[in-house]
């Protein structure tokens, strides 16, 4: 695909961090994107970076009929919904006997929930494109950690919907897409000495919805490159 890419993406939790950073990288391509998160004024921003391309719409994951109206509105400005992505997410960390019952609502509530709601609306549209979804997991969906019952829960659950979804959508040529990524640096994204940086994992995004005809990349696990004088 070219910068005359004709494609629609919804991206969720696009007001900042990665999902800013995958809107601008497939705006840049000619995507038209769909971009959801509850900050308004931040959206704003991440669309004047490219107002005739990013169409910043406000929704809560967590809530139905807002990630329906996303969905509408995606239909309503461009006709068509090519790519999702399932960006939406947040970490709560402490030991399952510390962690507040809230904190373990709001994660499954938005990395899971909010996953399922936005597959539900949008794949009988992704069906009529033969579109891609890419769920964002994290390297925490494939390993556990002390502290990250919560978090990893809600993540290993967006493997194992991800996988449902390849299994499902295989017959209709819809390619499902898992991206693990290490820490990144983002607002989330541990302080740490090294991190991948938003763009770098856009730009894998990116090149996981420019596959070639034919192929799917199903999971992608990606980490910072730790120098040899970091490593314990
Ligand atoms: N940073 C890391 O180290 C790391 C590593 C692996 C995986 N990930 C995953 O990468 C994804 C993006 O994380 P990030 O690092 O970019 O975090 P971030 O900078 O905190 O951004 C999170 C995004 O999610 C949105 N969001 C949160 N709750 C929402 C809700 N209820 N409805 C709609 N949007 C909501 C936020 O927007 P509003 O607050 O405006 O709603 C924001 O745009 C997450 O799924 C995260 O689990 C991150």
């Amino acid at each position: 695909m070219s910068a005359t890419d004709e494609r629609v993406a919804v991206v969720t939790g696009a007001s900042k961090g990665l999902g800013a950073a995958i809107a601008r990288r497939f705006a840049r391509e000619g995507i038209r994107v769909v971009a959801c998160a509850r900050t308004e004024d931040k959206l704003r921003q991440v669309a004047e970076s490219d107002p005739d391309r990013i169409l910043p719409v406000p929704c809560d994951v967590t809530q139905s009929q807002q990630v329906k109206r996303v969905i509408d509105t995606a239909l309503e400005h461009f006709g068509r919904i090519d790519i999702l992505v399932n960006n939406a997410g947040l970490g709560r960390f402490g030991k399952v006997h510390e962690l507040s019952e809230e904190d373990w609502d709001e994660m499954m509530a938005v990395n899971l929930k909010g996953a399922f709601l936005a597959c539900k609306y949008a794949i009988p549209h992704l069906i009529r494109q033969k579109g891609h979804i890419v769920n964002i997991s994290s390297v925490a969906g494939t390993v556990t950690f002390p502290g990250g019952g919560g978090y990893c829960a809600s993540k290993f659950g967006l493997m194992a919907l991800s996988d449902v979804l390849t299994q499902e959508l295989k017959p209709h040529e819809v390619k499902v897409c898992t991206l693990c990524p290490g820490s990144i640096l983002t607002e989330f994204g541990a302080a740490k000495p090294y991190a991948l940086k938003p763009e770098q994992v856009a730009e894998t995004v990116w090149q996981m919805v420019s596959a070639p005809a034919g192929v799917i990349y199903n999971q992608i696990i990606m980490r910072p490159q730790v120098p040899p004088e970091m490593q314990k």
